[in-house]
């Protein structure tokens, strides 16, 4: 457990030493974990937790999910159930479902949340936007989040090359006293490396506003920009894709990620230094309003009831894999298609 201090702001961080194996049996030996979902994050907690030989069972209806998880060994009737029945047997749910079925199962989740079991999410989501969703957890059961900051396949590959990866934790109700403890005990088990502590409200409202903008929306919004630009300009797919998605991901980003944005441009030409440090601030003048107007519109409901409505939808994978081929289409991602295979790695001596 440190204690850090950046602007001003103390918070503490859990690290996965301050909950070795003796302290997380502690907590967690007399509890069946029951992992209720088998995508990204299902998988990887699962897995993750089953390997240290915690007692875990996953709870899935029949067909994708409950395919993928016979193959990866889990067995029917021993530790693969039917969502009601991996509900009764499981003291700890992970409600690990996708958003929207989340709100759909409900109410065929909650009758088994009896008193003195612990309802934990990967998402404030449920949660917060409860006036939509209907998800309101009987009192006497501890509802915690731990909300691993990575895909569901990171959650599962850092674990097996054992660097853990990030995660936010919160508490919503604490009926038995023990809910941090839990939230922290359960975040390691799941294979997190270390844990800062948040509320299921920030969670959702950063992790929206997140998505959206610097980790999806714009940055793909940002390249098919400075892509068009270019190529209106008559530069060739090659020198547009290689001058705005190629160099970034796999020559300059890697440097901020490494050792921050000033050892980025610390090691770019003068030339590249000069004009970045000029239009960095052009650029968050243009995107602010932006990235404000979307956080207000997280924090108004109005994202969540959008997504609920459209993953609700009964043909909403097909209207999604559509949009998805749609941005697949584009020929600056078809031009990283036919470009990626001359990375050095893949080239022959
Ligand atoms: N993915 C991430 O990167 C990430 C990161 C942090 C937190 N989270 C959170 O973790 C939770 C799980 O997300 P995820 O990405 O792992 O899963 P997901 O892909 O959103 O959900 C998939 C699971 O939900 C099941 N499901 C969907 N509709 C169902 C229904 N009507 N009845 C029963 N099961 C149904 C699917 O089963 P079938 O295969 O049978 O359809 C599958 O097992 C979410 O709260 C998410 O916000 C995700």
């Amino acid at each position: 457990m440190k204690t850090i201090q950046i602007g001003g702001i103390q918070e503490t961080i859990i690290e996965r030493s301050d909950y070795p194996r003796a302290r997380l049996d502690q907590i967690l030996a007399k509890e069946t974990i029951a992992i209720l979902g088998y995508g990204p994050q299902g998988r990887g907690q699962g897995l993750n937790l089953r390997d240290q030989n915690f007692k875990v069972i996953v709870g899935l209806r029949k067909g994708r999910s409950y395919d993928k998880a016979l193959a990866d060994g889990w067995k029917e009737g021993k530790d693969l159930f039917t969502i009601e029945e991996a509900c009764r047997r499981g003291t700890i749910l992970q409600y690990l479902l996708s958003d929207a079925s989340q709100i759909a199962m409900w109410p065929t989740v909650k009758p088994f949340l009896s008193a003195g079991k612990t309802l934990h999410f990967s998402h404030g989501f449920g949660i917060v936007f409860r006036k939509e969703t209907n998800i309101i957890p009987p009192p006497d059961v501890d509802v915690i989040l731990v909300a691993p900051k990575g895909s569901g396949l990171t959650v599962r590959t850092h674990f097996q090359s054992g660097r853990g990866i990030n995660a936010s934790y919160a508490v919503f109700q604490d009926a038995s006293g023990r809910a941090k403890e839990k939230a922290h005990a359960l975040g390691v088990a799941i294979g997190s490396g270390h844990l800062f502590e948040t509320t299921f409200e920030k969670e959702v409202h950063s992790d929206l506003t997140g998505e959206r903008c610097v980790l999806m929306g714009l940055i793909q919004g940002a390249f098919l920009a400075q892509y068009e630009v270019l190529r209106r300009h008559g530069h060739s797919p090659s020198e547009a894709y290689n001058e705005t998605i190629e160099e970034a991901l796999q020559s300059l980003y890697p440097l901020i990620g490494e050792k921050g944005m000033d050892w980025m441009y610390a090691n770019c030409s003068t030339t590249a230094q000069r004009g970045a440090l000029d239009w960095a601030p052009r650029f968050k003048k243009a995107l602010e309003p932006v990235i404000e107007e979307c956080y207000k519109s997280v924090q108004a409901g109005e994202e969540a009831r959008i997504s609920i409505r459209s993953n609700s939808a009964p043909d909403y994978r097909e209207k999604l894999e559509k949009e998805l081929a749609a941005v697949s289409r584009q020929e600056m991602w078809e031009a990283g298609r036919v470009l990626r295979p001359f990375r050095p790695e893949h080239a022959k001596p």
